[in-house]
């Protein structure tokens, strides 16, 4: 067994259910999940969960009967168990508490819990720290347009020459960044299903150093000077520098911080001055709105 891809397994069995029907891949799979010796924690799977979920689970959650949102029919080879951590964790506080199956059902007894109990203490205490898929949360195209207006105080704009021909969109964000995937709830700021791709971070990348840039032109200078008052001659002092740094921070931030990581942000300035405390201020606003903080 263990010279088998798993998706190969999968594969296979995916087309063995569409011929036969889940109840005969049934049988087939549980051997395969005995078989593997990778996973301690999983190879008992058949013998010592699939018996009480069969009995006491399947009826609500299999099949045409899926309850909550739990079908253990579809728990089929080793990564689906592995792939089900958080889900064993409930089933095994359900029998715990007794709150599954529902009070008016017929109740498992002890004996046929204890296998299941011992094979959830194996799993974690047999699972290895993988590395995992993180799906860091981030906003929807009209969120971060608003955010970004609502930091800088301007909205990014399509180039003059380019918004004569496309005068729809005149955002530069909205043109640029990817169109949101609609949430499993169909609303445009449900955001689950939003990938953080490369590609949305090379566009984020850009057009931060888009709206800085132009923070920073000689057109914007009122906008500049509504943070930082008067500003002489054509640099900013390190007074204004910080100050500029810490509006911009904790609007994008958007939350209350704790002093120390503003001054952690603001203490980058130090003993900086001219065209180097510029970059410094340019650089410290990039790294604030790549940060997940802000995304
Ligand atoms: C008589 C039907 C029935 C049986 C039998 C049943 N369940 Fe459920 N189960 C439900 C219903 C209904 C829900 C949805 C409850 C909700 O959404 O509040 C549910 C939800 C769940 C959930 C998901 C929600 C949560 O609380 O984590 C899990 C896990 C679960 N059941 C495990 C089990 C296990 C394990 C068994 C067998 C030992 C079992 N159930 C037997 C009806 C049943």
């Amino acid at each position: 067994m263990t010279s088998y891809p798993w998706t190969l397994v999968v594969a296979v069995g995916s087309l063995l259910l569409i011929a036969f029907g889940p109840q005969s891949l049934e049988s087939q799979c549980s051997a395969e999940v005995q078989g593997d010796t990778d996973f301690q924690g999983h190879a008992d799977f058949g013998r010592d969960v699939r018996p009480l979920l069969q009995k006491h689970c399947y009826p609500c959650h299999s099949g045409d009967e899926v309850h909550g949102d739990v079908d253990f029919r579809l728990i089929i080879s080793t990564d689906d168990v592995a792939g089900e951590f958080e889900t064993w964790e409930s089933v095994v506080k359900h029998l715990n508490d007794g709150t599954m199956p529902p009070a008016d059902e017929p109740q498992p007894t002890l004996a046929e819990r204890e296998p299941v109990l011992a094979w959830y203490l194996n799993l974690i205490q047999s699972v290895k720290a993988r590395p995992a898929v993180l799906k860091p949360r981030r906003l929807s195209v009209i969120e971060y347009r608003n955010t970004l207006r609502s930091v800088f105080g301007f909205d990014l704009e399509v180039a003059i020459i380019e918004a004569e021909q496309t005068l729809a969109e005149r955002s530069l964000v909205i043109k640029l960044l990817p169109t949101d995937p609609p949430g499993k709830s169909g609303f445009k700021n449900d955001t689950h299903a939003n990938p953080l791709t490369t590609v949305v971070w090379d566009q984020y990348s850009y057009l931060i150093d888009a709206a800085t840039e132009q923070l920073f032109s000689l057109a914007s200078r009122p906008q500049l000077e509504s943070f930082v008052g008067q500003i002489k001659g054509d640099r900013l002092s390190s007074v204004q520098a910080s100050e500029l740094l810490r509006k911009i921070v904790t609007r994008a931030w958007r939350r209350t911080l704790p002093t120390n990581q503003i001054e952690r942000t603001l203490a980058k300035l130090d003993g900086k001055q001219d065209a180097a405390l510029v970059d410094a201020v340019k650089f410290e606003i990039k790294a604030a709105l790549m940060s997940p903080q802000f995304i």
